[in-house]
């Protein structure tokens, strides 16, 4: 199994939905390997969203991400990434299913209340800018047995 790097954003953590969005985690099999609650700096939320510092919403992004606590993640499961980014949904929440994360709880691309890495590289790059090395802890569950064939 992989592990990707999921942030409840600003949003998620002060409208109280941080149980809600865990669940669906949880329900569907998927294990927590590290959590942190933490108030983004301007730096961190730089480097993390660096890919898009050219984009006109750039700014605006950074200063959302800032702007309230967030918590980090490290969720851990077989095929991850594109199971998380499935849970999730379409980036803009107008147009994500019913039945996702940003279909079920957002109405904007700029309050779309949570971010989940694209690729097994970019989860790699992204646990390391927010957990150290002993802030993730590699367990295991004994009814996986139940979750995996
Ligand atoms: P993340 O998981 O947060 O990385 O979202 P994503 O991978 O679905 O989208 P992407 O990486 O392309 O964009 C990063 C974040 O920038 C999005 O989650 C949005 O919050 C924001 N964003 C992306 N495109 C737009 C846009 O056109 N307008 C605004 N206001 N925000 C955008
Ligand atoms: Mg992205």
């Amino acid at each position: 199994s992989e592990k990707s790097f999921v942030m409840l954003k600003p949003d998620a953590v002060s409208r109280r939905l941080v149980g809600k969005i865990l669940a669906r985690f949880e329900e569907k099999g998927l294990q927590i390997v590290a959590v942190k609650l933490l108030q983004i700096s301007k730096n961190l939320a730089e480097e993390h969203y660096g890919e898009h510092k050219d984009k006109p919403f750039f700014n605006s992004l950074i200063e959302y991400i800032t702007s309230a606590p967030s918590l980090a993640l490290v969720i851990k499961g077989d095929d991850v990434i594109s199971v998380i980014r499935k849970i999730v949904g379409a980036t803009n929440p107008k147009e994500a299913d019913l039945g996702t994360i940003r279909g079920d709880f957002a109405m904007d691309m700029g309050r779309n209340i949570i971010h989940a890495s694209d690729s097994l590289e970019s989860a790699k790059r992204e646990i390391t800018l927010f957990f150290k090395e002993n802030e993730v802890i590699d367990y295991d569950i004994s009814d996986n047995l139940w979750i995996y064939e």
